[in-house]
């Protein structure tokens, strides 16, 4: 069922109103307490000015990082409130409260065409609490309740979804709109070839993504450690590769049921450990030695997943080939991004799921080149699995 946003509000709704807005500002901070990387409140400023424009004010709730319910002058939204008015022409205030007398006066003071930052929701006991005292307050804050944070969506918290079921209308923003279009659009009803790649570490955190993506796909390429765990389950040696011993009867059944549609490497780079990674050497999948553990899929595998890549008209990839952070082991990463860019060129429609990918196609300047690179790193994982987040399925449908 697909969900009103900003675009459903009426003038009316929105002229002379406090639009409430929840944002995901858990942006990484840098040494001198200052953002470090602002894509997430880049992709925000689309919303904000949409509802600016409009002749609503803006306040702004959003968590950062982890601080357990307690105020924690490591996490405050105050470097992100001046970041932020750095990348608008309105007027940014920003109080140290979020739930308070004060909070209120603020957000009640507020004028047309401003924006109000309120503290990290997560300084709030009852954030993640969800709780009902705290949704309900929230929600005095604005007229409309407009949510923008799918990075957070598939939390269910007071700022995420208490607030939205007593603050009406509760309407997704439009970055919401964004990654619910390509994430759902590729689920529901992909261009073929549609393939997806995963990667990462361990196969105990994408199992639910494979289980939902496996009927829907033409091909599902492995990569990344995970790989180990499918070679060891084919009874093939993998030296001090990491393999999560507990999945092996589960990567069995896997491989058993996926038949040809499953893409795993056919070679890999090895060292004796990360840190020797000038000894790096390229072997095949059956000769990685004891002494050998694999930190990226080979050359050979990288050029088959190019090509598939480039013959493939809807491509969704979550999670690094290998080691990218350290070189060698960041040539597949690199190459599986080079093609996505390629294809989408070449008009695929290319989707990159938050976290390391999303990081790892930063660091490369490709994110331009890309469909869409989501926000969200949990968030797009969970919606992968199939699972309903909390954050979106409490705004209203589109037929109310
Ligand atoms: C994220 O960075 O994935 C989101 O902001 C959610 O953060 P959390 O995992 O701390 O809930």
């Amino acid at each position: 069922m697909s969900k009103k946003t900003v675009r459903d509000l009426t003038d009316a709704q929105l002229r002379g109103k406090r639009a409430l807005v929840r944002v995901d500002f858990n942006v990484p901070m840098n040494d001198s307490m200052q953002v470090g990387d602002d894509t997430r409140i880049r992709a925000a400023m689309p919303t904000i000015e949409y509802l600016l424009e409009r002749g609503a004010c803006v306040i702004l709730l959003s968590h950062l990082g982890r601080p357990k319910g307690k105020p924690n002058p490591s996490y405050s939204l105050e470097p992100v409130a001046r970041h932020l008015a750095t990348l608008t022409k309105a007027r940014v205030d920003f109080v140290e409260t979020t739930d308070s007398d004060e909070a209120t006066r603020a957000a009640t003071e507020l004028s047309v065409g401003e924006i109000l930052v309120l503290e990290n929701t997560r300084f709030l006991g009852g954030e993640e609490t969800n709780d009902e005292r705290l949704s309900r307050s929230l929600a005095c804050l604005g007229d409309v309740f407009v949510n923008d944070a799918f990075g957070a969506a598939h939390r269910a918290h007071a700022s995420t979804e208490g607030v939205a079921r007593h603050l009406k209308p509760a309407v997704a923003g439009l970055l919401m709109e964004k990654e619910l279009e390509y994430l759902g659009g590729a689920l529901e009803s992909p261009k073929r070839p549609f393939i997806s790649i995963l990667g990462g570490a361990k196969i105990s955190g994408k199992i639910d993504v494979i289980e939902q993506l496996l009927p829907k796909v033409d091909r599902l390429l492995i990569g990344g450690a995970m790989a180990c765990t499918f070679f060891r389950a084919m009874g093939l040696n993998t030296g001090k590769s990491l393999v999560e011993e507990d999945r092996l009867e589960m990567a069995r059944g896997l491989l058993a049921r996926a038949g040809d549609k499953l893409v795993l490497p056919s070679d890999a780079v090895v060292a004796p450990s990360i840190e020797e990674s000038k000894s790096a050497t390229n072997v095949a999948r059956d000769a990685i030695a004891d002494s050998q553990a694999m930190f990226d899929i080979g050359p050979k595998s990288s050029e088959q997943f190019s090509s598939l890549i480039a013959e493939a008209r809807t491509v969704i990839w979550n999670g690094p080939m290998g080691v990218f952070e350290t070189p060698p082991f960041d040539r597949a990463t690199r190459a599986v991004a080079e093609a996505m860019a390629a294809a989408t060129g070449n008009g695929a429609i290319t989707i990159v799921g938050g976290g390391d990918s999303a990081a790892a196609v930063a660091d490369l300047g490709l994110e331009s080149r890309m469909s869409h690179v989501s926000t969200g790193g949990g968030a797009s994982l969970e919606f992968l699995e199939g699972k309903e987040l909390p954050g979106v399925a409490a705004l209203e449908d589109k037929s109310e």
